[in-house]
């Protein structure tokens, strides 16, 4: 078997060991909980990790876009959520057809993007499962709750579609500096969205799921009563900004970037050949604090250009040409994007390889 030491850098890792235990202590946590889970798969993007989450319970997988569902439906994966205002002809025909071979619900927040796909279906004599998405704090995308229903009534009236539910992500919960805080971020994103689900059953709207969820807050949204289902993603590899978060320490962390030092220009800077190619340059979450961290050190890299990482050289850290490290980074979900493959390791060798498939799918 060959050596993590012999792999060209830099390379993306993954210790299989901490993603089993990642994969089922949160499929444990849904179980205890009583919800189904639909991991966001947007963070690996590899069907082989997604069979892994089916084989541990999940009851399908959650994608953001339409080139990411071609790719794991090809694979074989027959359930999907693109949580994503998913809207055009041109998608509403490609779901057509994926529809076909997998059963697929999208998420919606307008009357005009509920319009566009529902031509397209209604024209097929087809209905397509529509989740709409509320915004509990983010405001990012997302119908206030107090416009949820007129929505939710506009939608459920045209042709083609069918209401499915409602959902929420609480992204808000990367920006709060507390781990109570988090958890009643957690709780809000649960609240919110089991209030607009009971608001619209009573209107007698059909509301079959009510989906929550992002790594940080999925303990806390997932107890609501009223959630039926949780989609944290990153939660399988988890990074430098869900434990600065106070999510998991970095034990639980199963992706490192293998990196080689090719230059000591000075005391205080060492230079890696992961920049932001590499890394990318999300900043660490809540607060910023540099693009990645040197395991086994307390130097950080705090400058990127595309192919270069400049470490901050802390004091007692020493860096030597042609030395390897293992950089912690940011945001594990923007590293696999970024890279072809990812190699998984246990105890020092590299056991498989795994072509990161829906990488690069924006459309
Ligand atoms: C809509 C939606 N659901 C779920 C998730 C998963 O969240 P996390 O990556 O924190 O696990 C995301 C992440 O961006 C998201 O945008």
């Amino acid at each position: 078997m060959r050596s993590v030491e012999d792999l060209p850098t830099p390379a993306v890792l993954v210790d299989l060991d901490v993603v089993e235990k990642n994969l089922t202590r949160m499929a444990e946590r849904a179980r205890a909980a009583g919800v189904k889970l639909r991991p966001h798969a947007k963070t690996h993007k590899v069907p082989e990790i997604g069979r892994m989450q089916l084989a541990l319970g999940a009851a399908g997988l959650s994608l953001a876009k339409v080139g990411e569902a071609e790719v794991f439906v090809h694979a074989g994966f027959d359930d999907i959520f693109l949580a994503y205002p998913t809207i055009g002809g041109d998608r509403a025909r490609r779901l057509l057809a994926l529809s076909d071979r997998a059963k697929i619900r999208v998420g919606a927040d307008s009357l005009e993007g509920a319009r566009s796909l529902s031509e397209v279906f209604a024209a097929a004599r087809r209905r397509l499962a529509v989740v709409l998405k509320i915004d509990c704090g983010y405001h990012r995308v997302g119908v206030e709750p107090g416009r949820a229903l007129e929505l939710a009534r506009a939608i459920a009236e045209l042709p083609g579609l069918e209401l499915a539910g409602v959902f929420t992500h609480a992204g808000q919960a990367y920006s709060t500096e507390t781990t109570q805080g988090v958890a009643d971020v957690g709780r809000l994103e649960g609240e919110t969205v089991a209030a607009v689900a009971s608001e619209l059953r009573a209107a007698g709207l059909p509301v079959a799921e009510v989906s929550v969820g992002s790594t940080p807050t999925a303990f806390s949204s997932m107890k609501v009563k009223g959630v039926t289902e949780c989609r944290p993603g990153n939660y399988v590899y988890h990074d430098g900004s869900q434990v600065a978060l106070g999510t998991c320490t970095s034990k639980d962390c199963a992706m490192t970037v293998a990196a080689t030092v090719v230059s000591v220009p000075a005391q205080d800077r060492a230079v890696v050949d992961a920049g932001s190619k590499t890394l990318s340059s999300d900043i660490l979450r809540p607060r910023p604090g540099g693009h990645g961290l040197v395991l086994g050190t307390s130097s950080r890299i705090d400058r990127l250009s595309e192919e270069h990482g400049v470490v901050a050289v802390a004091p007692g850290d020493r860096f030597r040409v042609g030395q390897r490290v293992a950089i912690l980074p940011n945001h594990a979900c923007v590293v696999s994007n970024l890279h072809e493959r990812v190699y998984g390791v246990r105890a020092g060798s590299v056991e498989c390889e795994w072509r990161v498939a829906a990488r690069g799918r924006v459309d």
